[in-house]
């Protein structure tokens, strides 16, 4: 008998965009959700939480191939502690993939401020590292900023008189689908451990990727650059040009930034399949009429 492929955060925006290759290659799926959903072809729900335990040791049993990408702002490493033990407790999982971040293990997070900004980092770092030592065969990709990171922060900054960027900050943002694609290849091949990494074609100073989005959706609002607090200077470690957020040599998203923005993408036809962004996005993006965005010229 083949088991589903149990997915945790198969709802999210990479979740999403990850089921559909499993399913297109044959495979069935169980997804991991805190809310109850209805099944459909191909695809079961369980409720569970990976912050309580509550549901998940019912989640696990039988998956032999399970795919980690659930996540949150904050406390990933307990999340993966959880499932991780869970997969320990029931013994039958033979490949386990983690989705984890560029910068998990060149992020310097050493003192509470940096924790207070950069603590994500340290989790997924420490969520890797359960993941590794669990004894159960794993693959661990990382990815840089999906384009969906930099709508979040323009939607938040369209309920503020500005939109808060991170002074000095450069990203590298990819599209979700090369993600999703490149999961679901690894999630069909045997483990392979910590593979390279993935980050879109193009490196741009967080303040363009933010004016580019408000271009595209055709409102107005100052960019404000903010200093992050923490103690990166004081080593002498600029996390702005640091590796925590790009890897210029592990560019192999194939979808830019400026060309998911284009207004063709920007109709309810045919941002569905296209534009990479999650669907309430796809929706504010459907009713706008945006003038085309020009391309940052930087490339760094
Ligand atoms: N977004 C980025 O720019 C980016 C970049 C690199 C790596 N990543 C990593 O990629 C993964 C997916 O990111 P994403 O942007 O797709 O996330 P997302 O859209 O925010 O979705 C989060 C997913 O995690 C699930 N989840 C959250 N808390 C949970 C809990 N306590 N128990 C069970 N499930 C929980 C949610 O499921 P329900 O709501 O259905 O319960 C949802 O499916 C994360 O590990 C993230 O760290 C993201």
């Amino acid at each position: 008998m083949v088991y589903p492929i149990l997915v945790t955060g198969g709802t999210g925006t990479l979740g999403s965009e990850l089921v559909p290759r499993l399913l297109a290659a044959g495979r069935t799926v169980r997804i991991l959700s805190r809310s109850a959903r209805p099944n459909t072809e191909g695809v079961d729900y369980v409720v569970g939480d990976l912050e309580t335990g509550d549901g998940i040791d019912a989640a696990v049993a039988g998956a032999e191939i399970v795919v980690h990408a659930a996540g949150s702002a904050k406390g990933d490493a307990a999340k993966a502690e959880t499932l991780v033990s869970a997969l320990r407790r029931a013994g039958i999982a033979r490949h386990l993939l983690y989705m984890s971040v560029v910068g998990a293990d060149t992020t310097p997070v050493v003192s509470s401020i940096d924790r207070s900004t950069l603590g994500y980092f340290e989790a997924k770092r420490k969520a890797e590292l359960l993941v590794s030592g669990s004894g159960i065969p794993f693959t661990t990709l990382r990815a840089t900023q999906f384009h969906s990171f930099f709508v979040a922060i323009v939607e938040l900054g369209l309920r503020l008189p500005f939109v808060p960027s991170f002074a000095g900050f450069r990203y590298q943002p990819v599209d979700v689908r090369d993600v999703a694609q490149r999961l679901a290849e690894l999630t069909l091949r045997e483990p392979e451990g910590l593979v390279e990494e993935i980050g879109g074609p193009r490196v741009y100073p967080m303040e363009d990727l933010l004016k580019d989005y408000l271009r595209a959706i055709g409102r107005k609002r100052l960019v404000v650059p903010m200093p992050i607090p923490g103690a990166q200077p004081e080593r002498n470690v600029p996390v702005q040009t640091s590796r925590s957020t790009t890897r210029p040599e592990s560019a192999h998203g194939k979808s830019s930034w400026p060309k998911s923005l284009r207004p063709r993408h920007l109709t309810n036809r045919s941002l569905e399949p296209d534009c990479g962004l999650p669907k309430a996005d796809q929706r504010a993006h459907a009713s706008a009429h945006a003038p085309r965005p020009s391309p940052p010229d930087q490339k760094i």
